[in-house]
């Protein structure tokens, strides 16, 4: 695909997006003063400060400085690139992508993982037929019959049977074609230690087929029928060209519909977990593969749901999987809430032996992430001696530091009421606790890099927003008023409009996106967006002042400089100290005559 291919590309899916209908798909938006308002996704808030101009194609939230157009808006939501938002944003238009040129060596690799995926679908079918078929499946069956686990499960995930033996699935894909070779690469056989052959991996165990999010069995887990402790309890699949445990999640295939109709996924630990949820009828579940949880892991749900629900082992290791993972998720962006288990039940046991209503009612009252943390705190210090309970609190105090706004009091309250401490005890340990930790906890806001004089700041936007509208203005402009008289990133988005000037291009947000560094995209985005008060955006006068201001402030700034001269002059005896006086008075009578 040529450069020209792709930025037709890019233009036909921009052209054929509104950002009005992608962003309202994910928040909800009223109109006010011909733009859309609406609570940012992007952060915490209580009145919406995030604005989108259809008309334009941009959008900017006035609380956390993120702005864009459409595609850095889905590239921000989904957790995605900005090229993986175009491809999003295409798909889902229906527009079809240009086809690409794959490099030989790309080739290759296509066609080898064509070949791996056709081996595992095969032992796929293989494992499954020999479980619900034959005579050596018996055991399997009966196995599964013994945990609750019925036909139609059995279907749904395809669950199979390795038969005891050492060279039966071997056997069976060699005399289809596969070579020793290929099965060892797809993590199906094993090399002998003598090197006298191959043999299979999976023996005498249940297995349950991994597939990514498309279907595809991208590996295996097998169970053992007997727990023993000569052999893992669970035996995977070795990390493959198809198989990589950060990035995939059990269950996902079946479940994102699920998940984004419901707004939120499960995630559990094990594949015994997610399948009996399922069977029970709750459907928007994943596990992770014995491995922790990986931001990777965090990235594939927020493509479906803001919210993950915690549902790990209730025992010490489950609840210590689920600290580690918390500020995973957290970073990654997304809401989270976690789910204990009672009675020391895994997920799995627990909807056996209580049913679909009780796990709901659990997932209902699931705790926020500063609750449980809090509870884990508390639950792992003992808190009935002096230093047990301070402990605790420096442990809980940088937890509670990050919740703004009025249930920081709540959780100040519940601290000392669990800790059996005075109120004011804990106030003054988060006194302490803040006056160290600075503004730090403070909502988080993108930083506006440079101190910008107000008037130089609002000057350049009123230019920048008339030479958006109107770019043939822009050699007037250049005219009038020195570059070094507007801030830095408005000097940049100035500089590049008149590029587009020149070349003859219109400015628009694909460009932008495109040309502009991330602050000035940002920064150009604000400026569309900023409510503009009485005064109309293409308001001449407007224009004008905006232009005499910025004239007036460099012109002071000149001013104070040739005085501080002159006066240095004067001080050290130099006799052009007059000359500099009188340079000072001309640009004094320049700065009146604005
Ligand atoms: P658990 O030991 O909690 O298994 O391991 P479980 O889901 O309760 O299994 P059952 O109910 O005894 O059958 C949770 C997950 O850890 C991984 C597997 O992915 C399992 O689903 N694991 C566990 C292994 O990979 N190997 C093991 O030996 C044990
Ligand atoms: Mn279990």
């Amino acid at each position: 695909m040529s450069n020209t291919e792709l930025d037709e590309f890019v233009e036909r899916v921009r052209e054929r997006s509104d950002i009005y209908s992608v962003i309202s798909h994910y928040v909800s938006l009223n109109q006010r003063s011909g733009k859309y308002w609406g609570l940012c996704p992007f952060h915490n808030e209580k009145t919406p400060s995030f604005s989108v101009d259809a008309a334009k194609g941009f959008f900017y939230c006035f609380g956390c400085h993120t702005g864009g157009n459409v595609f850095k808006f889905l590239s921000l939501i989904e957790n995605i690139s900005y090229f993986e938002a175009i491809k999003l944003q295409a798909e889902r238009l229906g527009i079809p992508l240009p086809t690409k040129k794959l490099s030989p060596e790309e080739e290759r690799r296509r066609r080898e993982e064509k070949i791996l995926l056709k081996c595992n679908a095969l032992a796929q079918e293989f494992y499954h037929e020999c479980l619900i078929k034959t005579a050596r499946g018996e055991v399997g069956r009966k196995y599964l019959a013994g945990r609750g686990i019925t036909a139609e499960t059995i279907e749904t995930f395809k669950l199979g049977f390795a038969p005891d033996g050492w060279e039966v699935l071997l056997n069976y894909l060699t005399r289809q074609g596969f070579s020793a070779e290929q099965l060892e690469k797809v993590g199906l056989i094993k090399r002998r230690n003598d090197n006298s052959g191959f043999y299979d991996r999976f023996r005498s165990r249940v297995m349950i087929p991994i597939n990514d999010v498309f279907g595809h069995t991208v590996g295996f887990g097998g169970r053992i029928l007997v727990a023993d402790d000569n052999s893992p309890k669970y035996l995977n699949s070795p990390e493959t060209v198809l198989f990589n445990k950060r990035n995939l999640l059990f269950g996902l295939d079946k479940a994102h519909l699920s998940i984004s109709s419901a707004g939120f996924a499960i995630v559990v630990e094990g594949y015994m977990d997610a399948i009996s949820l399922v069977a029970a009828g709750i459907k928007n579940v994943v596990a992770t593969l014995g491995t922790a949880f990986t931001p990777e892991h965090a990235k594939l749900i927020l493509r479906y749901a803001r919210k993950i629900i915690f549902c790990y082992d209730s025992d010490e290791a489950g609840q210590r999987a689920t600290m580690r993972a918390l500020p995973i998720v957290q970073a990654a962006g997304a809401e989270v809430f976690i789910v204990k288990v009672p009675e020391g039940k895994d997920p799995d046991e627990f909807v056996r032996h209580r049913g679909k209503a009780a796990f709901d009612k659990l997932v209902k009252n699931a705790a926020s992430l500063i609750d449980y943390q809090i509870d884990y705190v508390l639950a792992h210090v003992d808190i009935n001696t002096a230093p047990g309970k301070i402990q605790a609190l420096q442990k809980i105090l940088p937890v509670v530091a990050k919740v703004t706004g009025v249930n920081r009091n709540e959780y100040r309250k519940k601290i000392a009421l669990a800790l059996v401490l005075e109120e004011s005890v804990v106030n003054e340990e988060w006194r302490k606790f803040s006056a160290y930790a600075g503004s730090s906890h403070q909502v988080v806001t993108k930083k506006i890099s440079e101190p910008i004089d107000p008037l130089v700041r609002t000057s350049g936007e009123t230019i920048l927003r008339m030479l958006w509208n109107d770019s043939e203005l822009i050699s007037y402009v250049t005219a009038m008023v020195p570059l070094n008289s507007f801030a830095k990133v408005h000097q940049e988005i100035l500089l590049w409009l008149k590029s587009c000037a020149d070349s003859g291009k219109r400015p628009n947000d694909l460009n932008a996106a495109k040309e502009l560094s991330a602050q000035a995209f940002e920064e150009l985005s604000r400026i569309l967006l900023r409510k503009i008060e009485e005064r109309d955006e293409d308001d001449v006068h407007a224009f004008e002042d905006a232009i005499k201001g910025l004239n007036y402030i460099r012109l002071k700034k000149e001013y104070v400089e040739m005085l501080a001269r002159a006066e240095e002059y004067m001080a050290s005896g130099n006799p052009d100290y007059r000359e500099k006086f009188f340079e000072a008075f001309k640009i004094k009578e320049q700065m009146d005559d604005l």
